[in-house]
């Protein structure tokens, strides 16, 4: 028999956040972001649950590939572009967008040989200081674009920095707004948080908005907000059984380290879930966990290939119960990744991108 953990994708739940995003963004078509192999999903498993979108968005090349040999034949972007030459051959021959955000890029495609110019999303570094170019270079970088043969079209694109937070979006907005007036192209500007924060204002939402995060089922902005408050589903549950049971004596502590020591006689639960399938060693004691659908908590570390939960409130649970570390039990309860992120000091998206390999994976019939 395999170890009792598992993981679960939802498509019903990616579908439906889908919908809800392209609700908040009104007129504008959507991206998936689906970059780091879906947030942690896995393209495959989570393309039934996306392929609503107009587009999906990533960076690696690979990543493309996989997702044209699903049968995707609309638009994939390359966020970050091409990271030498040769890549430029793959957009050529599978129909990649791709971004260009430095001379270099620019330096590459003059070079490139092809039948088949390329659509392009010119970057602009609007403050973020990670990609792009400088609102001042952005214009004459545009000119040279557009002067090559082998690109046809130009969208414009910019990233915010501080959508989840109280900066806002405002002042890269009017960067990115004065520095393009007068320049013909869609654009694209919002990442989840601007979405669901920000895209009443159309210039925010633009013609194309870029989700992740969301799509997934966690809030952009915990705590501000949680997914019952941006009403998203969790698209990935980790859940595993518990494989003994302890009773606790007043003083037993329990774990590497016994961090935690009983006060009072108790049940604990041990489950087989550790940092080795990615659930956070760093978790500490009183981390939410769902026991049969209901609400307990971690005591002491998290091991490699285990940690312990408390069943004092919980006398039916028993060896073999299911244990949820995030998602949806099967009684409907659902722990919100974010809550487990926060105790663990770090976002949803870390968690399921940490998703271990050895941890199998069932993708449900969407309903
Ligand atoms: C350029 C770009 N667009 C969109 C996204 C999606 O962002 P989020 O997952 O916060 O919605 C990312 C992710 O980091 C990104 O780098």
């Amino acid at each position: 028999m395999p170890r009792p953990i598992l993981a679960t994708i939802h498509p019903g739940a990616l579908h439906h956040n889908l919908q809800h995003l392209r609700a908040a963004a009104a007129d504008a078509k959507v991206w998936a972001v689906v970059k780091a192999n879906a947030y942690g999903h896995g393209i495959e498993r989570a393309y039934t649950g996306l392929r609503g979108a107009d587009g999906f968005a990533l960076l690696d090349l690979s990543e493309a590939e996989r997702v044209r040999a699903l049968g995707w034949r609309g638009p994939i972007l390359l966020l970050e572009g091409v990271f030498e030459a040769r890549d430029l051959e793959l957009c050529s021959r599978l129909g990649l967008w791709h971004t260009v955000h430095c001379d270099e890029q620019i330096d590459m495609l003059a070079l490139h040989k092809t039948h088949e110019p390329h659509r392009v999303f010119l970057k602009m570094n609007s403050g973020m200081n990670r990609l792009g170019f400088a609102p001042e270079r952005y214009r004459a970088a545009w000119t040279r674009l557009n002067a090559l043969p082998q690109v046809d079209e130009i969208s414009l694109l910019s990233h915010f920095s501080d959508a989840d937070g109280a900066p806002g979006v405002a002042e890269q907005l009017a960067r990115f707004e004065r520095a393009t007036r007068d320049l013909p192209g869609e654009r694209s500007l919002s990442n989840s948080a601007a979405i669901l924060r920000h895209a009443q204002d159309a210039h925010v939402r633009a013609d194309w908005v870029r989700p992740g995060i969301a799509l997934y089922g966690s809030s952009p902005d915990h705590p501000q907000h949680s997914t019952t408050d941006w009403q998203l589903q969790p698209a990935m549950t980790l859940s595993a059984k518990l494989i003994a049971v302890q009773t606790l004596q007043v003083g037993d502590a329990v774990g590497y380290g016994s961090s935690f020591v009983a006060e009072r006689v108790m049940r604990v639960g041990v489950v087989a879930c550790g940092y080795a399938d990615g659930y956070p060693r760093i978790c500490p004691t009183g981390t939410p966990v769902l026991v049969d659908g209901m609400r307990s908590r971690t005591l002491g570390r998290v091991s490699m290939d285990m940690l312990v939960v408390d069943l004092s409130e919980l006398p039916a649970a028993g060896f073999g119960s299911a244990v949820t570390l995030w998602g949806r039990a099967d009684n409907g309860a659902v722990l919100g990744i974010d809550e487990v992120a926060a105790c663990a000091g770090t976002v949803g998206y870390e968690l399921m991108c940490a998703l271990a390999p050895r941890v199998p994976v069932q993708v449900l019939a969407a309903s």
